[in-house]
């Protein structure tokens, strides 16, 4: 099942225990279990490393640490639109910052965050795999190749008004 499609889904005890005894609940297959619990939700709910820790005798503190060190992970839904940002050297050189930069003028979200509003999760990635087209991004896995920070700011905007957020304009 496609973790972008399953964001909103509602963590069950129920399906956390599925996915743990899948895996016959061995304290040597946790990563296996997060993977498939990230896969189902997005990310991996608190609720989810709780019930591991009570099924396993894996303690919680070893969970979090699994989570946080593997970048693979996330600890927060994704927002409903998924941008990763390429630092690869190619990307790099052309400007990934100031991308990176343009991003968050638009949706206020810095790498590794997701915006107040749940629109965007913004991701720092090392390379993308399409080098020649850099710098890119990618969007919900749709890649936006040699792009400007203009255009970037002008693609963040676009999907800002097409999800319905009207920009506010101060007055006076
Ligand atoms: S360096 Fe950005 S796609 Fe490879």
């Amino acid at each position: 099942m496609n973790s972008e499609t399953m964001v909103r889904e509602t963590p069950s005890l129920t399906a956390i225990d599925a996915i743990a005894h899948k895996h016959n609940v061995q304290p040597g297959a946790m990563i296996p279990i997060l993977q498939e619990i990230q896969e189902a939700y997005g990310y991996v709910p608190p609720v989810a490393i709780q019930r591991i820790a009570e099924n396993t005798g894996v303690p919680v503190s070893e969970l979090y640490g699994i989570v946080t060190f593997y970048s693979q992970f996330r600890l927060q839904p994704l927002g409903k639109n998924h941008v990763k940002v390429c630092h690869g050297t190619a990307c790099h050189l052309g400007g990934a910052e100031r991308i990176a930069h343009s991003i968050e003028q638009v949706t206020g979200a810095k790498e590794g965050e997701t915006s107040k509003d749940g629109l965007f999760t913004v991701e720092r990635v090392a390379c993308l795999g399409c080098c020649s087209l850099s710098p890119c991004i990618t969007v919900n896995d749709q890649v936006h190749g040699q792009i400007s920070p203009e255009a970037t700011h002008k693609l963040m905007s676009q999907i800002k008004e097409s999800e319905g957020v009207v920009e506010s304009v101060k007055v006076g």
